[in-house]
């Protein structure tokens, strides 16, 4: 038997999330099946846990975009029993049952082995909203970007990509000017690296005119909408925007006037199908790049109960940092 949250739909299309002791025979098919230690909160989990989002495509259903734990069963010889391991993306906890759960089973290919110098907590602690954050940083990074080429804008700075964008980047010695719409969170985000506190309603009206005043070096954007239309006019010639998120809106509102007349690049970032070996590189880098210390001040914890809470808050954008969820609770 094992715990974990299960979301059942009732006749009236309506869900319910609640933590139940299933068998083991009720574990989907898989290469390998692990003992999950940590999960985590994402955005996309509130979806998940909630209404679904369209992301759902069967119920009952056990969400978690991510988990980290030692293999316990295993049919590939890359994941022997014993193994740490991580798993992000690839549509679990979306359309396979994911990591809410004291176990899970899948695909070997979907693993990452952990990483040198990481414990699956904190690999937790980074989780999807981390691990693409990275992404986003060597996608500036390929694009010319370099701390002498000014600052750096984070977007929902004091949201889960937002957090680990801002550390890594202080880290590496950038400026950083951290987007928030909570005042409250500037200390935080201070601690974190940024040099710069930018309120949300300075970005939060659509662009007056095509240019504004050449700014920012490089931006991780995790809100999308105006915002981003906004920031677009901003950019420095030449210089890259890498589009993660979308918790102002899916919409663009913009011109293409900032890519014909500054060179400005928007580059898309997506975590969930990224192939195995940019996985591992990506991995190898937050081993090395993000501060342990301020990965730890961004952590909250929570339990599986306390999911159909966390799953609301985020989407009602009320979590600081990342949260990391011990199954095992
Ligand atoms: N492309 C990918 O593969 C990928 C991977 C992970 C996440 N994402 C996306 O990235 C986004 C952020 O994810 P997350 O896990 O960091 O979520 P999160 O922890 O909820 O952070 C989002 C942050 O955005 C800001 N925000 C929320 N609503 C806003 C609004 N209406 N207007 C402007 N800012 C707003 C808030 O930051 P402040 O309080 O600081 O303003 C909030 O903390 C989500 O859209 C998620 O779906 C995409």
């Amino acid at each position: 038997m094992f715990k974990a949250l299960v979301v059942e739909k009732d006749e009236g299309g309506k869900t319910h999330a609640t933590v139940q002791e299933l068998s083991d025979d009720r574990l989907p098919e898989g290469d390998v099946t692990v003992s999950v230690e940590y999960s985590t909160v994402n955005y996309k989990d509130g979806l998940c846990i909630g209404p679904g989002g369209g992301l759902v495509r069967h119920y009952p259903h056990v969400p978690g975009i991510d988990f980290a734990g030692t293999v316990l069963d295993s049919n590939d010889d890359r994941y022997p029993v014993g193994m740490k391991v991580v798993l992000t993306g690839w549509r679990v906890g979306e359309a396979h049952w994911g990591g809410y759960a004291q176990k899970a089973s899948v695909k070997a290919d979907w693993l990452t082995p952990l990483p040198d110098g990481l414990t699956t907590k904190q690999a937790m602690a980074i989780g999807t909203a981390g691990f693409t954050a990275m992404l986003a940083i060597i996608a500036l990074e390929n694009h010319g970007l370099t701390p002498d080429r000014g600052p750096v804008l984070v977007t929902g700075a004091a949201g889960g990509v937002g957090s680990v964008a801002t550390a890594i980047l202080g880290k590496l010695g950038y400026e950083v000017a951290a987007v928030t719409g909570r005042p409250e969170t500037a200390d935080y985000l201070k601690s974190l690296g940024a040099t710069q506190i930018v309120p949300r309603s300075d970005l939060a009206d659509p662009p007056q005119r095509p240019l504004d005043s050449e700014t920012w070096a490089g931006c991780v954007d995790a809100v999308g909408g105006t915002m981003l239309a906004r920031v677009l006019t901003q950019m420095k010639y030449g210089c890259s925007v890498a589009s993660v998120g979308l918790a102002g809106g899916p919409q663009l509102p913009a011109t293409v006037i900032p890519f014909l007349l500054r060179g400005v690049n928007l580059l898309g970032i997506d975590s969930v199908l990224q192939p195995p070996e940019n996985r591992v590189k990506t991995w190898q880098r937050l081993a090395t790049d993000l501060p342990m210390d301020k990965l730890e001040s961004m952590i909250q914890t929570g339990s599986l109960a306390d999911l159909p809470k966390l799953g609301a808050d985020i989407l009602g954008g009320q979590i600081k940092g990342r949260m990391v969820i011990d199954v095992n609770a």
